[in-house]
């Protein structure tokens, strides 16, 4: 397939070629109109297929990867894609884990099967995610509480001055090294029917 279109390619660059108008490489100009702008378009259509044909060739003739760079910045990519996040058990013992960028620390939390309530599932009806944000530092990083989790942390046991509901922290790579230590209890008023009064 690859192949048939290549050389579809090379007949196009041929024709060209055999009519006379074209006399220059695709690199030295571009061309706005005539036979060469289109020997552009077709080389430019082609070049995705192009390139891979050329990095296969030197995979195998050369054992050259031409892919090593691409490998590099997807490695990277990868590296930005995750966090280090470590919650701190209600008995004082560290659990380090790796959190994908864009989900809750309650989400997190679950599919590492660390104890974090999260009865109601991060509707803001409840306080039972209540974590405690263990440097201050990080907790400058996080967006402000909206009324809801106010109202919600208002309920919660054992509240700090660095309290946040762990459903509404969202891992982002500035978050990297966050210590989430859970609380030895939680109350859960709202989701037995408790209404939360607004401020
Ligand atoms: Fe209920 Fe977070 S799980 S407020």
């Amino acid at each position: 397939m690859l192949i048939s279109r290549l050389c579809r390619v090379g007949f196009r660059v041929a024709r060209e070629l055999s009519r006379g108008g074209c006399t220059h490489t695709y690199r030295t100009r571009y061309y706005t109109q005539g036979p060469c702008r289109q020997y552009q378009q077709s080389l430019l259509e082609f070049l995705p297929e192009i390139r891979a044909f050329h990095g296969a060739v030197l995979q195998k003739y050369h054992g050259i990867s031409t892919s090593a760079s691409d490998g590099a910045s997807a490695g990277g990519d990868e590296e930005k894609e995750e966090i280090s996040v470590t919650f701190v058990s209600k008995d004082g013992e560290d659990i380090p884990i790796r959190v994908p960028i864009g989900i809750s620390m309650l989400e997190a939390a679950h599919e590492n099967d660390i104890e974090l309530e999260g009865a109601c599932e991060g509707s803001l009806a409840c306080s039972t995610c209540h974590v405690i944000v263990m440097d201050m530092e990080y907790y400058n990083k996080l967006e402000d509480p909206v009324d809801e989790e106010n109202d919600m942390l208002d309920l919660a046991f054992g509240l700090t001055e660095t309290s946040r509901l762990g459903c509404q922290i969202v891992a982002s790579s500035e978050l990297d090294g966050i210590r989430l230590a859970i609380p030895a209890a939680t109350r859960n008023f709202a989701v037995d029917g408790y209404v939360a009064k607004p401020h």
